[in-house]
């Protein structure tokens, strides 16, 4: 088994793995991702996982840390198959997904283990199926306003967006009459952020009441059209459900970065700039990897930019290749995760955003980024200069 140097080791701590932690695994920092486009810091952990695949071969690489058994991955073929065996004996639910995620989802699937999990994971898949909202109809409502507003100031900024896009959300997932209700959202998002201090902020108990009674209120109409007329225990699901939806905001604002249309401009945005660049699993058993065993508790890290832009192995690394898609895809390409713990939301996010992406896309003319593109795309700062779509001079 190969167990990384100390220099290793502290490159893949300094430059990947907390790198990721700053910019806020729960919940975007913008100063920090300001910062992190700066230095390109994706750039870096990249550069740091192919100096480990080089130097110690395709086997999981050991870091060199007290207290925690740690095998960071390198073979995409080790993706496939550390996926594909969850949730046993790679479980889902390790530690440190656990210290995050009380705060504001204590019954979450992604945290919880055996029968449970899968009553969980059931509900889940059952809900989120995007034939049970009229995504589309939501999406162009709201897009309109937005193409409206875009058109009187001249640019899509990331503020209109995402107001338009919380919006669609809270219709999505818990009906028209949650429509206005940032406070919910606002709410989510503070809760969210001491999620990002995992193992160092106390809760904050009257935060989480206030936002539970809100939501509570929400899910008591049960509309009809939204994710909360679905049956099952949907009130410890929604929070997670609420906050994954940021992501799928983010990925869309930067498919529309790249002239993205339709879902596979929402996977490309997704492959490019991960917003889960680390998945986690933890071994329940001693498993045997190339020959060696590692320890039972292990927990094993897949950096996911690594393995989407790997300049070695994929001629497509740094452009928009929504081709990509319509063939057998490699197994490291997992920006919604793989196996049985596949993100059950996929569907529908890529419903939403590519509705998004298309409404948009018919009534303004916005500027793609050209490859290369960045390894490192801050979406905060994003600022594109909209013309009506068919009126654009060449
Ligand atoms: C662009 C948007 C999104 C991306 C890229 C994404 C990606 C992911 C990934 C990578 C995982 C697996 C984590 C792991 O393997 O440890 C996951 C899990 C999950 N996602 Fe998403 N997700 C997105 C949006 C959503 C949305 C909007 C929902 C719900 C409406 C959702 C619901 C879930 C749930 C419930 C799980 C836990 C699954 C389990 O534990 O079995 N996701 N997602």
């Amino acid at each position: 088994m190969a167990i990384s140097s100390r220099l290793d080791t502290t490159r893949v701590l300094s430059t990947v793995l907390l790198p990721t932690l700053a910019k806020g695994v729960i919940v975007r920092r913008p100063a920090v991702m300001s910062l992190a486009e700066k230095l390109q810091s994706d750039a870096s952990a990249v550069e740091t996982m192919r100096g480990l695949r080089d130097r110690y071969g395709p086997e999981p690489v050991r870091l060199r840390v007290t207290g925690r058994s740690i095998a960071v991955l390198v073979d995409p073929t080790d993706v496939g198959r550390l996926l594909a065996e969850s949730p046993d004996p790679f479980a889902l639910a390790t530690k440190e997904k656990k210290a995050a995620l009380r705060h504001f989802q204590p019954h979450g699937v992604l945290i919880s283990e055996g029968a449970e999990r899968e009553r969980l994971r059931e509900v889940n898949e059952r809900a989120l199926r995007p034939g049970n909202v009229p995504v589309e109809d939501i999406v162009r409502d709201e897009a309109d306003l937005l193409t409206r507003h875009v058109r009187s100031t001249g640019e899509l900024t990331w503020d209109s967006f995402a107001q338009a896009w919380w919006r669609i959300v809270r219709r999505i997932v818990l009906g028209d009459g949650a429509r206005g209700d940032d406070q919910l959202t606002d709410d989510l998002k503070a809760l969210r952020g001491d999620a990002n201090w995992a193992f160092l902020h106390p809760r904050r108990r009257e935060l989480r009441e206030r936002f539970e009674r809100r939501l509570g209120e929400h899910l008591a109409r049960a509309e009809e059209g939204s994710l909360a007329a679905q049956p099952g225990d949907l009130a410890t699901q929604i929070p997670h459900w609420l906050f994954a939806f940021d992501a799928a905001g983010i990925v869309t604002m930067r498919a529309l970065a790249i002239g993205g249309r339709g879902t596979h401009g929402m996977l490309e945005s997704a492959r490019l700039w991960p917003t889960t660049p680390v998945i986690l699993r933890e071994s329940r058993t001693a498993t045997r990897w190339h020959g060696a065993w590692l320890p039972e508790d292990t927990l094993f890290v897949v950096f996911t930019p690594f393995f989407h832009r790997d300049p070695d192995r994929l001629p497509y690394a740094d452009r928009y290749a929504p081709e990509i898609w319509d063939r057998p895809l490699d197994p490291a390409i997992v920006p919604f995760s793989g196996g049985p713990g596949v993100c059950p939301g996929r569907d529908l996010v890529l419903a939403t955003g590519a509705a998004m992406l298309d409404v948009l896309g018919e009534h303004l003319e916005l500027p793609a980024l050209d490859a290369p593109l960045p390894a490192t795309l801050n979406h905060f700062a994003l600022r594109m200069q909209a013309t009506p779509a068919g009126t654009r001079v060449s």
